[in-house]
C-alpha cells in the first residue's frame, strides 16, 4: 500500500524533469524509488541529467542505476531537488531525517535547489509537526548541547545510539533525538533557534518553500 503510494508520488515528480537539469537526489526509501525511476527515464529519453546526492547510499544507488553523480561543490546551481519527509504539516513545513539520518546534506541540497519537491505517502501528512526532531552535532560539543537543549526546550533529549555505540553519520558527527512533549508551535523559528546553538550542524526541521506530492492508492495529490 505505502510502496504503491511512494511510487505514484515519484512518478508525478518525474514530470518536473527536463533535459540537461542538475537534480538533487534525496535519501530514504521514497527518494530511492524516485532515483530508480529517474535513472530509467534518463536512459530512455537521453536526458543527459547531472545529479548531486544527499548521502553516500543514494549516490551509490544512482551511480549503479546509470546516473551521472557529481559533488555538491562542483555545481553552481541545482535546478530541482526531490526528497522524502517524515512529517508534512498544512503549511508544507517538514520533519526529516528518520529514514536515513542524511538531513545535513539534505538541507544543503534541498535548500540550494531552485525548486524543491517533497514526495510522500499519505501517512506523512500531519496537522502539526510533533514527536521527534533529529539534530546532527559535532561530537566534541555533544555533552554541552544535550545540556542546553534540555534547559531550553520542553523535551526529552537523548543521544541516538546503535548497538550501544553513538550513532555516527557519514559526516562523522553524532545525532541527538529531541522528543517533544507538545507540537512545534512555530517550526520556522524553532529551526533557526536550533541552528544558533554552537556545535549543531543541522536539524531536521525544513521550512523552505516546496511542492508536496502525496502518493495515494490511485494517483497523487499536490500541495
Ligand atoms: C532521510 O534522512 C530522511 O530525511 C528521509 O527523507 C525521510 O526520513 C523519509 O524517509 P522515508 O522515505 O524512508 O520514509
Amino acid at each position: 500500500m505505502k510502496e504503491k503510494q511512494k511510487e505514484n508520488a515519484s512518478k508525478t515528480a518525474l514530470k518536473f524533469i527536463e533535459k540537461g537539469m542538475v537534480v538533487g537526489l534525496g535519501s530514504g526509501s521514497t527518494a530511492e524509488i524516485f532515483v530508480k525511476l529517474l535513472a530509467e527515464k534518463n536512459k530512455k529519453e537521453s536526458l543527459d541529467l547531472t545529479c548531486v546526492a544527499t548521502s553516500n547510499k543514494t549516490a551509490g544507488l544512482a551511480i549503479d542505476s546509470g546516473l551521472k553523480v557529481v559533488s555538491f561543490d562542483s555545481v553552481e546551481k541545482i535546478d530541482l531537488a526531490v526528497d522524502g519527509a517524515d512529517q508534512v504539516n498544512k503549511k508544507k513545513e517538514l520533519l526529516k531525517g528518520n529514514g536515513a539520518y542524511a538531513f545535513l546534506k539534505e538541507k544543503k541540497i534541498d535548500y540550494k535547489a531552485e525548486k524543491f519537491i517533497v514526495i510522500v505517502d499519505e501517512s506523512k501528512i500531519v496537522k502539526e509537526l510533533t514527536g521527534e526532531i533529529l539534530i546532527e552535532v559535532e561530537p566534541a560539543e555533544i555533552i554541552e548541547i544535550l545540556r542546553k537543549l534540555s534547559e531550553k526546550f520542553d523535551a526529552e533529549v537523548v543521544q541516538v545510539s546503535e548497538k550501544c555505540m553513538p550513532l555516527e553519520t557519514e559526516n562523522k558527527n553524532y545525532v541527538i533525538s529531541m522528543q517533544l512533549h507538545s507540537p512545534i508551535k512555530n517550526p520556522k523559528e524553532m529551526e533557526k533557534k536550533l541552528d544558533l546553538i554552537k556545535g549543531i550542524k543541522a536539524n531536521g526541521i525544513f521550512t523552505r518553500e516546496c511542492t508536496v506530492i502525496i502518493g495515494t492508492g490511485k494517483g497523487t495529490k499536490t500541495m
